[in-house]
């Protein structure tokens, strides 16, 4: 019980990694808050979750929302020691077809999200809080057609270094988790059977060192890491999560 009396935000907290980082930071012994946009995935969640966990309705991309999401957060749990800004989007934006409400759909959610959730909770955060965002290996990488969502993670990346050293005084520690591609809903494109998902998920794996796409507990491990005093003396820096991906 290493987050024995802690407080946790966890941001798109209703759906695959933010789902499993909730249950680990749970299991942990924090108490934790959970944000997205539908009320049902979100209220669907609390009751897998079970424990103590608080549902905050919250799109990201909506600075009223967040304004909300504060308020709440500060009458239910006074103060906030971890910040997982985890909600983003992710879809193919090739260079000659893509257009401008795509490209505001990802960057809004993806970077303007981040952010502005940082910013809506400094208030609360305690002098020595951990602050993790969820970037992506894709960072680092040109793979074709997913400028946008990799330039996205690219600026997340740069949040973790330049926040840690804007928030140094505080003691609050900035870091970024970097996950390659994990087995969640937000590759389920629209009206995917099962079975066709099982097989794109074959095909991604062959691609991956380590032979399989990841499990969002693989990730959620990392955050539970970078959420306690175990990581005390990392700050600005990046955990790469990917199989092997993006080093073999
Ligand atoms: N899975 C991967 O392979 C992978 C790889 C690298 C990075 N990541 C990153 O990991 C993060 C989580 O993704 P995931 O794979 O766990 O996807 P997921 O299962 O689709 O979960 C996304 C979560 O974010 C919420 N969300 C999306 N847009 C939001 C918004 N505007 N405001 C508030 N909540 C929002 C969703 O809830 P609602 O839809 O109800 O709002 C959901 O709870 C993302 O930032 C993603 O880019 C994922």
């Amino acid at each position: 019980m290493v987050l024995e009396g802690k407080t946790a935000l966890i941001t798109g907290g209703s759906s695959g990694i933010g789902l499993a980082a909730a249950r680990a930071l749970l299991d942990s012994g924090a108490r934790v808050a959970i944000t997205g946009r539908s009320t049902e995935r979100l209220e669907k969640a609390a009751v897998e979750l079970g424990g103590d966990v608080l549902p905050i309705d919250a799109d990201v991309t909506s600075l009223t929302d967040l304004a909300n999401m504060r308020t709440k957060l500060e009458s239910a749990f006074g103060s906030l020691d971890i910040v997982f800004a985890n909600a983003g989007v992710a879809m193919g934006t090739p260079l000659a077809t893509t257009d401008e409400a795509t490209y505001h759909k990802i960057m809004d959610a993806n970077v303007k999200g981040v952010f502005f959730t940082v910013q809506a909770v400094l208030p609360l955060l305690q002098d020595g809080a951990s602050i993790i965002l969820n970037t992506s290996w894709l960072n680092q990488i040109g793979a074709p057609g997913r400028a946008i969502l990799s330039a996205s993670k690219a600026a997340v990346r740069s949040f973790a270094r330049t926040m840690s050293a804007e928030l140094l005084e505080r003691r609050i520690r900035v870091n970024a988790v970097s996950p390659g591609s994990i087995e969640t809903p937000i590759h389920q494109g629209r009206g995917q059977t099962e079975e066709e998902f099982r097989a794109y998920a074959e095909r991604v794996g062959a691609q991956v060192p380590v032979g399989r796409m990841g499990r969002p507990e693989e990730i959620a491990d990392a955050v539970l890491f970078l959420a306690s005093a175990a990581s005390s003396y990392m700050l600005g820096a990046e955990m790469v999560i990917d199989g092997g991906r993006s080093e073999l």
